[in-house]
């Protein structure tokens, strides 16, 4: 079958210039911490990266709320391109399970090559790059930076985190400050934890700054 750097010309193609943080760059900033988190970990490096490289193909949040969506585009992609079927079928099934759907959903993800894709898929919304994304993504959606009389949300179903419309800040305690405890991998955990506390220190100088504190 094609090649891997092939797939992800194409799939550069694609994405470049999408706007909501979804883009060609999250997708390399996957790929990437993906290898390395394989390595690091002893997973299998050729389900990883096709796994990483189509992860957000035809993501839920863009898909109509189709949650097959991404997985039927992965297995669609692969097979066109001369994959095996097992192949295709490993990728598909990572690809179906790797979104966040809730604070209180749990994840379901067997395999440790599904495990360091969705830590690196994961990793990418934490620290300066998970920053830039969230604001990104809320003024895409037309989200508020901030709403100080809002608190923010734990959602305990799929249904009800799909329909949240909260404020920028308030993603970092539904969504972003969860994710260093939902780590699957040791490396991921040790990355998620720097990324973490910087985090931390962006929101108390955020907060100060909105009062006129510092
Ligand atoms: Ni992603």
């Amino acid at each position: 079958m094609d090649g891997i750097a092939l797939a992800a010309a194409d799939l550069r193609q694609r994405f470049e210039g999408e706007g909501t943080g979804h883009d060609w760059w999250h997708i390399y900033r996957v790929w990437q911490m993906a290898i390395r988190l394989a390595d690091a970990e002893g997973a299998d490096r050729v389900i990883v990266e096709w796994a990483a490289l189509l992860h957000d193909l035809d993501d839920w949040k863009f898909a109509g709320g189709d949650e097959l969506a991404g997985a039927r585009a992965a297995r669609a992609f692969l097979l066109e391109r001369g994959a095996e079927a097992a192949l295709a079928e490993a990728v598909a099934d990572i690809v179906q399970r790797v979104s966040f759907k809730g604070a209180g959903v749990p994840d379901n993800m067997p395999t440790l090559e599904g495990q360091v894709v969705q830590d690196a898929d994961r990793l990418d919304a934490l620290g300066a790059v998970g920053i830039a994304r969230v604001f990104a993504y809320g003024g895409h959606v037309g989200s508020p930076l901030h709403d100080p009389t809002e608190a923010p949300r734990l959602h305990t179903s799929f249904a009800d985190y799909k329909q949240k419309r909260g404020s920028s800040i308030a993603h970092f305690y539904e969504k972003l400050l969860l994710l260093r405890d939902r780590m699957h991998t040791a490396t991921a955990r040790q990355i998620a934890a720097e990324r973490h506390v910087f985090m931390e220190t962006y929101l108390e100088r955020f907060f100060q700054e909105w009062e006129g504190r510092a």
